[in-house]
């Protein structure tokens, strides 16, 4: 797949300047994304539960550029504050999407973006910014060009360009859940970008709720990207990705059926077998927190005590996901609070659950 496109490239002298905003979510993967290969491509298919109330909101302020030249002009704003870090990471991204969007460097570009959540939170705030910047190129490409007013092609495109931001951005511009990975099983599932799994998930799976503990506020000592890099050289990497071929199969009949409790055998068995990978990599490390053993401990007990569907996930970090229905808030809350929360780094948990995907402000 190529998106390269020179026809697209700003013609009139006429052009006027504008503004497009996305709200975009972060997800979190239940079949979890570890280990690439070439330009962003997973090494194996990956699924997310997308997100609500933690997004990222970026604006996209262009104008016909005053002194023309061949790069791209950026100014870039984090929480209203000038971002130099930020600003290099997105210029840089921004320049390698030149031949898919060519118009790029004929504007002077700012960029306004802020997230819902605290950083500490550990939510992956690259899958919900990088899929929000995503989603404001496409449509400032449409704004220019009107060439992306299939509602399909337009997310397909900002899934690509998403993906190649962040993995796991791909992911984040569908509702409820999403399928990112070429497999023979899912008809139009590709590496290079995210399809949409709505359609094929029993109606109690769109009533899911992440609750996330907040364990440790500490910076993760990993980045993702040195992660995956890890995985190259990784003695159990072949076997990995086979589990997780198997996996993504138990759990899209675990999702057409409604078995919720297939769901959280999967969603437990990845997580662990994602922080089994990365102390086992060389140099091994370990980014759980003696709170998060003891959390999955009481979620563990909660479940074979009082029968109720609670499930544990984690993302690259020390905090965890209890992932339940709706149904159960009552119960599930009652025992959070009580037995969860006071583990939480100043008691502090997110409430959040299966989002309606990304919106245009
Ligand atoms: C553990 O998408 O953050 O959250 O593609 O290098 O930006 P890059 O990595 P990233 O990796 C996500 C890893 C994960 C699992 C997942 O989201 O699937």
């Amino acid at each position: 797949m190529d998106y390269s496109n020179p026809k697209l490239i700003i013609e009139t002298a006429d052009l006027e300047a504008g503004t497009v905003t996305w709200k975009s979510p972060s997800n979190l993967a239940i079949v979890k994304y570890w280990g690439k290969f070439g330009d962003q491509l997973p090494k194996n298919p990956s699924i997310s539960l997308t997100l609500e109330n933690a997004f990222t909101e970026t604006t996209l302020e262009y104008r016909p550029k005053e002194t023309a030249g061949p790069g791209i002009s950026l100014e870039f704003f984090f929480e209203e504050e000038p971002n130099p870090a930020f600003a290099q990471r997105i210029g840089a991204f921004l320049e390698r999407l030149i031949p898919v969007f060519p118009f790029l460097p004929q504007l002077d570009l700012t960029i306004h973006s802020q997230n819902s959540f605290p950083h500490s939170a550990g939510i992956a705030s690259s899958a919900s910014s990088m899929s929000a910047l995503a989603l404001g190129l496409c449509s400032l490409e449409d704004n220019l060009f009107q060439t992306l007013n299939d509602d399909q092609e337009f997310d397909r495109k900002a899934s690509f360009v998403a993906r190649l931001g962040s993995g796991s951005a791909s992911r984040s511009i569908f509702p409820y859940m999403a399928f990112w990975g070429q497999h023979s099983g899912v008809a139009g599932s590709s590496d290079q970008f995210a399809i949409p799994l709505e359609n094929e998930i029993a109606p109690i799976f769109k009533t899911l709720h992440d609750d996330i503990l907040i364990l440790s506020k500490k910076e993760k000592a990993v980045a993702s990207t040195k992660g995956h890099d890890l995985m190259n050289q990784h003695p159990f990497a072949e076997s990995r990705y086979n589990q997780a071929r198997q996996n993504i199969h138990f759990l899209l009949n675990a999702l057409k059926s409604g078995d919720l409790e297939a769901f959280g055998r999967i969603a437990e068995n990845e997580a662990l077998s994602l922080h089994g990978l990365m102390m086992s990599s060389n140099p091994g490390f370990f980014l759980l927190d003696p709170n998060t053993l003891t959390a999955i401990e009481r979620v563990r007990n909660f479940r074979e005590e009082s029968k109720l569907p609670v499930y544990f996930s984690l993302d690259a970090g020390p905090n965890l996901h209890i992932l339940y229905p709706e149904s159960v808030i009552p119960e599930v809350r009652l025992f959070l609070e009580s037995e969860l929360m006071p583990l939480c780094e100043d008691q502090v948990w997110i409430a959040d659950w299966a989002g309606e995907g990304p919106e245009q402000v």
